[in-house]
């Protein structure tokens, strides 16, 4: 009980509870915004356990700052904040946050898919400052998406969750991925392609695949050369995983219809001339932003965190490899 835990921003109270419940102190942030580097190393020096999220860069300095820390538990599902390698060289557990955000984070694929493809962002400002002059026939004409081929990179608990939903569309399923997913194939009807392939062929391209240093710039120039003329690219995973400045080329020269964006390759800020396009959709990182996704996150991280503390092996453990290592009875 006398575990003392910090919390790097608000999440929704009842992880706080969670916490709480098990815990003698919990400190939580209380600007809304990220720490800077010297704040957070002040914050997490003696603390037991660290909830962070995603915006939070958990490196070498923090986890030194950080001695007697046992676990940080992230709040989210992506963990490339974290330096993982030096969290279990130094036998702390790093934890995360699956499934509970798969639905909502597709559904936002989806949702940006739509904008993008029926023009609803640049439609909508237009409508908004007293532009419309009544209905034309010619008027912001979009893409069909029903009976279109969707291709997605990245065959992971999202990427299936995209091939499920686009079903109801009698789409085409197309994807890449280092591993077979048996169940897109046989009971998704998806093809697993090499992802030129899967560029050259789809009309709708969905982006879900983990950052990590292979996946850097995974869509750059030589990828958007092979796309169609037509396609609309959309990612939710990571900003990194696309060169945003060679989007921002490719849709200001208009080689590829459109985009949809949640992430940014220096979040907060857009690369240079991104927003004044008309031919992208832009979300601020909305994947799990839901009531209820966002609480189902919140109990997961805290319960991730009390386990750790205590510990004992989270569920959602991303570095198995500290196990082996704790001495009988805990990691510490
Ligand atoms: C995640 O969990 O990795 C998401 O990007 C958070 O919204």
């Amino acid at each position: 009980m006398n575990y003392s835990i910090f919390v790097t921003r608000s999440i929704p109270e009842a992880g706080i509870e969670v916490l709480k419940k098990s815990c003698a102190s919990v400190d939580i942030n209380q600007h809304d915004r990220v720490l800077s580097k010297s704040e957070l190393i002040e914050k997490v020096t003696g603390r037991t356990g660290v909830l962070c999220t995603i915006s939070d860069t958990i490196d070498v300095e923090i986890m030194n700052a950080a001695s007697n820390v046992k676990g940080f538990a992230n709040y989210g599902v992506g963990y490339n904040n974290i330096d993982v390698v030096a969290a279990t060289v130094r036998n702390i557990m790093v934890s995360n946050t699956p499934g509970v955000l798969t639905d909502a984070t597709a559904d936002l694929a989806w949702a940006l898919l739509f904008a993008a493809a029926r023009r609803i962002a640049e439609s909508d400002a237009y409508f908004r400052k007293g532009a419309w002059k009544g209905w034309g026939p010619m008027q912001f004409l979009g893409a069909d998406i029903t009976g279109k081929t969707l291709g997605i990179a990245g065959a992971g608990r999202i990427g299936e969750n995209m091939a499920l939903k686009s079903k109801g569309f009698g789409m085409t399923v197309l994807y890449a991925s280092r591993h077979e997913n048996t169940r897109m194939e046989q009971e998704l009807g998806a093809r697993r392609v090499a992802l030129e392939e899967l560029l050259k062929k789809s009309d709708f391209i969905s982006l879900h695949v983990p950052l990590t240093d292979k996946t850097r710039h995974y869509i750059g120039p030589r990828e958007f050369g092979l796309m169609k003329p037509s396609a609309i690219l959309i990612n939710t995973s990571r900003g990194p995983v696309i060169d945003e400045t060679a989007l921002v080329k490719t849709l200001r020269e208009k080689r590829i219809a459109a985009a949809g964006l949640d992430v940014y390759e220096d979040e907060p800020m857009p690369k240079p001339g991104l927003t004044d396009l008309a031919n992208v959709v832009c979300a601020p990182h909305l994947g799990s932003a839901t009531q209820e996704t966002r609480t189902r996150m919140a109990v997961m991280a805290a319960e991730n965190l009390i386990a750790m503390i205590q510990g004992k092996v989270p569920p959602n453990l991303v570095n198995p490899e500290v196990v082996p290592r704790f001495p009988e009875g805990g990691p510490h």
